[in-house]
């Protein structure tokens, strides 16, 4: 096969695959060690999804009243539902506030308070003391922070001279018969060539897989290319059960409305116009965390309280904030409110309903950006050559759910450990090894067949949506034993006709066909681990709210979830242990508690 793609040979010391917000971060740390660093991504860097991200990131910085970055590792256990690994959880925020005066220091224009420092708003589920008060913890750059980030990061990127190779998309793992990873083979979208890339370690950074679903926040773009890769390689996927509803998605567009809304004083109303939040959570209010007000607001409109001619949205008000406030702090969601759901926000309310936004689940990695196995229940061992960071790893820093700007703090904070790592453990230009070359064989293999697929009845975008509607009614934000069952075989069946796919273009160069079609294949089995893993975990925990089992069951799964792909359709379960330890002695281990907001 390699015979008929002749391939362009490459050797780095690191490759990272994807150009978010971590990806691009570890690219800086690395070329800053001194490690020959190549970033692979499949759009141009500023482009990446992290460039839609709004209300902000969080850090215990203390501007705009006390707080503490225990109290922030406090909010994120409780928030994680206690399946977060409390070690990570510990680094991530107390690594915080250094990280976001890094970003300062590089550049990030954060709006600012009246006396000049970083301004910061509050966000659902940050409380200081314990859960007593609300924390203003989100540092902001207006509703564009992920915007600000992105390229104040690619900037520094450049002055660090990393390597670019944009528009490549990632086909496969290069991994050599004792599983160790050497690795990527990427196909260039404009030339049609097919590359070799061969790393001592390859970090994937290729972020979330929200497209599995019907209806999400995130671009459309987001396959969760490195969780296909690593399923195919043979690896597992952890926690993916835990899929978050974002509460204010634009109703029937899914465009993201900042939490950030809220967090000034927006808040939810039904269609009799009350503040319905105050009886779900009584001292948080509209401000408690995503899972809890994605559920109340799905609870109002089965009980018919929903707004609109079908009673099946919610409203959230931003009116009475006035123009200036909304101007200078929501000018990003004030616009989209306008194009997307044609209102004006000084006015209107914004029609809102919980929608698909991020993924807790992803590649297993401990808190330097390893990947991570574990077969026997206990112990981890190291995947050699392969790390993750970001949305497409699970660190366990989120969860069963993540609190609202934890993530863009979980880019910056993982993406610079893991280039630490590197630099720790790598020695620059050292010789790389042959290794197999089936993985090689079996990826073009992969990739002509889908390439060749004409004669197929089953055109790409039909399977996929066939994968959506299945996601999006079976694996939702309530779930039952029943709604599960159904909705793994109907996957089964969606995945089984993707044996009949076809893609009418069989060019090399700029093949959207072809690509979306290999999006897709990579969007199949994260969508199988994830219902399949619904449906195994018989309890409710944050994101995964089971009707038929209500309550949290530690005794039984106080633990995260390996998911292997082991046949097209067939997926192995396993089980690792959730750190219930700290890092050190600055903080004491939260114990599971009953979670109330
Ligand atoms: O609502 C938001 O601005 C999203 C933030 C996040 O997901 O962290």
């Amino acid at each position: 096969m390699s015979a008929a793609y002749p391939i362009v040979h490459h050797e780095y010391d690191v490759i990272v695959v994807g150009a978010g917000g971590a990806g691009l971060r570890a690219v800086v740390g690395l070329a800053q060690a001194g490690l020959k660093t190549a970033c692979l991504t499949k759009v141009f860097p500023t482009r990446s999804h992290t460039v839609a991200a709004q209300g902000g990131i969080s850090a215990a910085l203390a501007n705009m009243g006390e707080d503490d970055w225990r109290w922030h590792m406090y909010d994120t256990v409780k928030g994680s539902d206690w399946l977060g690994d409390q070690d990570a959880i510990q680094y991530m925020c107390r690594e915080a506030i250094p990280a976001v005066i890094e970003l300062e220091h590089w550049g990030v224009p954060f709006s600012r308070t009246p006396e000049g420092k970083i301004y910061q708003r509050p966000f659902g589920g940050m409380t200081i003391h314990y859960g007593e008060g609300t924390a203003q913890r989100t540092c902001a750059a207006a509703d564009r922070t992920g915007h600000a980030m992105l390229h104040a990061m690619y900037q520094q990127a450049l002055k660090a001279r990393a390597e670019f190779f944009i528009e490549y998309f990632a086909l496969d793992l290069l991994t050599d018969t004792d599983g160790s990873v050497h690795g990527v083979l990427a196909w260039e979208l404009a030339t049609g060539q097919i590359h070799r890339f061969r790393a001592q370690t390859t970090i994937l950074a290729t972020g979330g897989y929200g497209r599995a679903y019907y209806s999400c926040t995130g671009a459309h773009t987001q396959t969760g290319d490195g969780g296909g890769m690593v399923l195919r390689a043979g690896l597992p996927l952890q926690d993916m059960e835990f899929v978050q509803f974002h509460p204010t998605g634009i109703y029937g567009a899914g465009c993201l409305i900042t939490e950030g809304a809220r967090g000034e004083g927006g808040y939810l109303t039904n269609s009799k116009g009350e503040r319905f939040m105050e009886r779900y959570a009584p001292n948080r209010k509209d401000l408690a965390s995503r899972d809890v007000v994605s559920r109340a607001m799905t609870i109002e409109i089965r009980e018919g309280r929903g707004v609109g001619p079908e009673k099946d949205h919610i409203h959230l008000h931003l009116e009475h904030l006035g123009p200036e406030v909304l101007h200078k702090r929501l000018p990003g969601i004030s616009e989209t409110a306008k194009i997307f759901a044609g209102v004006d926000v000084t006015k209107e309310p914004i029609p809102v309903l919980p929608t698909v936004h991020y993924n807790m689940g992803g590649i297993p990695t401990n808190l330097h950006g390893e990947a991570v196995i574990c077969t026997d229940g206990r112990t981890d061992t190291v995947v050699p050559g392969l790390m993750a960071v970001g949305e497409a790893a699970c660190v366990s820093v989120h969860g069963a759910n993540r609190l609202g700007s934890n993530s863009l703090l979980d880019l910056v904070v993982f993406g610079r450990a893991a280039a630490l790592r590197c630099a720790q453990l790598l020695k620059p230009g050292a010789k790389h090894k042959p290794i197999a070359k089936d993985a090689e064989e079996k990826s073009l293999a992969r990739f002509d067949r889908l390439r060749h697929a004409k004669n197929g009845s089953r055109p790409t975008a039909q399977v996929r949506l066939d994968m959506q509607r299945t996601m999006q009614n079976h694996a939702a934000v309530f779930r039952t034993q029943q709604s599960l069952d159904e909705g793994v075989a109907r996957l089964k069946k969606d995945i089984e006709s993707f044996r009949d796919v076809r893609v009418s273009d069989s060019s090399l160069i700029w093949n959207s066909d072809l690509m979306e079609t290999l999006e897709l294949d990579n969007l199949l089995g994260q969508a199988l681990v994830t219902i399949v893993s619904a449906q195994n975990r018989k309890e409710s925990r944050g994101a995964h709210a089971r009707e038929d089992y209500p309550e949290r069951d530690d005794a039984h799964w106080l633990k995260h979830t390996l998911a292997w792909r082991s046949g097209e359709t067939e997926v192995k379960l396993g089980y690792r242990p959730v750190h219930l330890n700290t890092l050190d002695d600055d903080v004491e281990t939260i114990p599971p508690q009953k979670r109330v907001y």
